[in-house]
């Protein structure tokens, strides 16, 4: 384990002061990580409560206790069950963050696979470790036209059918074991001029697969519409062009298509009111101190 800092949280502030938190309300942090975000939520509650999530237990072990604080070891995609075991019903809450995908500590942690840095690391990618397949197990049995739809999808990658090709020739030789068994199967087909920047899209690609990300994202954002209270505000953080679609499409219109409903009259049916015409991003500043916020996107809708 090469352990520095576990995470440094993206668009603070600009998340935060989004949230427009009343001390005595009721929030939602879906994705915990190493708690910068939380921390910022309860700075600002007096008797309300914050419910954090993750599904990784690295995350919430690390947390401080804290009466004000729940937190929950789950996928935010069972949002809706678990805020309801806890107490909280639909209409009760009046924030909730997400700030997706993974933390610093999984790309540099050197046993779980998230990084093409540490090829010995196995092919794992799991934020829960204890459920789901690994990312060896998903190499070794997709067939190849899906290998390369989801380098293609999720990685960008133009030459994603040769990859998949290489792929499915290194495990039928056995070798697809490790990371830098996956760095020596897609090599062949890297651009050398842009070596790190495709090997990243690899690893991408394959830990949004792995964990399911968009399918989450969609449930949770369904749920979290559900759970807001009236003038409650949801506030996303992305980092993939993906990903950042299906938040714009749901906070427009309600849907991930992007299509405006409007009933027999022509009113507009949407159930959000988007708060930001265009997505929120790091300045030079934040940048030039955190280089991994670089592609972060904030976008803040309120419940009508
Ligand atoms: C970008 S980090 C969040 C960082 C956090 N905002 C902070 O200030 O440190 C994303 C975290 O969400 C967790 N996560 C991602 N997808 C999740 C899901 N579907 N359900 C629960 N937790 C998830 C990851 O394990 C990771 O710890």
């Amino acid at each position: 384990m090469n352990e520095s800092v576990y995470h440094i949280p993206a668009l603070l502030s600009q998340s935060i002061n989004a949230l427009d938190i009343n001390p005595a309300g009721t929030y939602v942090d879906v994705t915990y990580g190493g708690g910068g975000h939380s921390r910022a939520i309860l700075a600002q509650l007096t008797t309300g409560h914050l419910y954090a999530f993750d599904q990784d237990t690295d995350a919430l072990d690390r947390a401080t206790p804290d009466p004000r604080l729940t937190l929950i070891h789950g996928n935010f995609r069972y949002l809706r069950n678990f805020l309801r075991y806890e107490g909280v019903m639909p209409g009760q809450v009046e924030g909730l963050l997400g700030d997706l995908g993974v933390s610093f500590h999984h790309f540099d942690d050197t046993d779980r696979g998230f990084s093409f840095r540490w090829p010995e690391a196995p092919l794992d990618m799991r934020m829960n470790r204890g459920a789901g397949a690994s990312a060896r197990t998903l190499l070794e049995t997709m067939s190849e036209d899906a290998l390369a739809d989801m380098l293609k999808l999720y990685g960008e990658l133009p030459q994603a059918r040769r990859m998949a090709a290489r792929i499915v020739a290194a495990r039928q030789s056995g070798s697809l074991a490790t990371a830098g068994d996956l760095i020596a199967a897609v090599s062949p087909v890297i651009n050398p001029r842009q070596e790190k920047k495709e090997l990243a899209q690899v690893f991408q690609a394959l830990r949004i697969t792995v964990n399911d990300e968009m399918s989450a994202l969609r449930q949770m954002l369904t749920q979290a519409l559900d759970m807001l209270a009236p003038g409650g505000r949801l506030a996303i953080i992305t980092y993939h062009s993906l990903e950042d679609r299906i938040v714009k499409n749901f906070m427009k219109t309600g849907n991930f298509e992007g299509h405006a409903e409007k009933d027999f009259y022509g009113r507009n049916l949407a159930k959000m009111k988007l708060l930001t015409a265009k997505p929120v991003t790091p300045d030079a500043e934040e940048i030039a101190t955190n280089p991994r916020s670089r592609s972060a996107k904030l976008r803040v809708a309120e419940k009508i």
